[in-house]
């Protein structure tokens, strides 16, 4: 790409935590008269591109929406395709050791195939002490469903008694959704023209910058991401304050 609008805005004011909802796959392959999953294989390339334009303009934690709770909803023989290419993308492409990128899942693995938890717990302990960037692939992943296994862990403390109810606050509760450790989103992209955040990310993102754009995720590009940060840049972040 031309170079980088980024170039001279100080590291200190770039978001820290960027979420992306890949979304639009299905409609930019319908557009090409091409399946739906050559859409998704586009899309994977696509992933990889931004991951990695990601790490080279700083910044430190990428969240992407892979797969939701809810996609399961989808034709059985798309939801084999996207698996497939999932773990084939994540072990045979996208070189996360060459990136030096910590890759995290978020999400409940126990649906999934047990060939695909083999690949995610490998790609976790082999890139875990990585620090160039942390990835957060969200595959399985409900925000409703991702609070309710919080709750139901805190309760079961409580109920042995290694807890009490008052000690939950929202730092504690915090600890216990997959994001544990990890700094909130500063700025939510979501490209593909919907103007919705479909239960990506609802505790963390309480504060986050949203930025919506009129382009599919297999057309996205770093030049998309970088205005999409150009427009976080030009927000004034409150927190509840003034
Ligand atoms: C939404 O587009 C996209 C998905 C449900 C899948 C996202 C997955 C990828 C981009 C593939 C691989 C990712 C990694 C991390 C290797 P859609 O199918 O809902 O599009 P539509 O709204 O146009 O139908």
């Amino acid at each position: 790409m031309a170079k980088s609008k980024l170039a001279q805005v100080p590291a200190e004011h770039l978001p820290v935590h960027i979420g992306l909802i890949m979304d639009g796959n299905g409609r930019w392959a319908a557009k090409r008269g091409l399946p739906r999953t050559a859409g998704h294989k586009k899309g994977a390339e696509v992933f990889g591109e931004i991951a990695r334009h990601c790490r080279k303009i700083g910044i430190r934690y990428l969240t992407v929406y892979a797969f939701s709770t809810e996609n399961w909803k989808r034709p059985a023989d798309e939801v084999e395709a996207l698996m497939k290419l999932l773990y084939q993308y994540l072990n045979d492409t996208f070189k996360h050791q060459d990136e030096d990128a910590r890759i995290c899942f978020l999400g409940d693995p126990t649906p999934l195939a047990p060939k695909i938890q083999q690949l995610m717990q490998r790609i976790q302990q082999e890139s875990a002490a990585n620090t160039a960037i942390t990835v957060n692939v969200a595959l399985n992943y409900g925000g409703r469903d991702e609070i309710v296994h919080a709750a139901r862990r805190l309760a079961q403390q409580c109920v042995q008694g290694s807890l009490t109810p008052e000690q939950i606050d929202e730092p504690l509760f915090s600890d216990y959704l997959y994001t544990a450790g990890q700094p909130d989103p500063d700025l939510i992209v979501r490209p593909s023209g919907e103007l919705r955040t479909s239960n990506f990310l609802p505790w963390q993102a309480a504060y986050a910058e949203l930025v919506f754009m009129d382009v599919l995720w297999p057309d996205f590009s770093p030049a998309h991401l970088e205005e999409a940060i150009l427009q976080y840049l030009t927000r004034t972040r409150r927190f509840g304050g003034i």
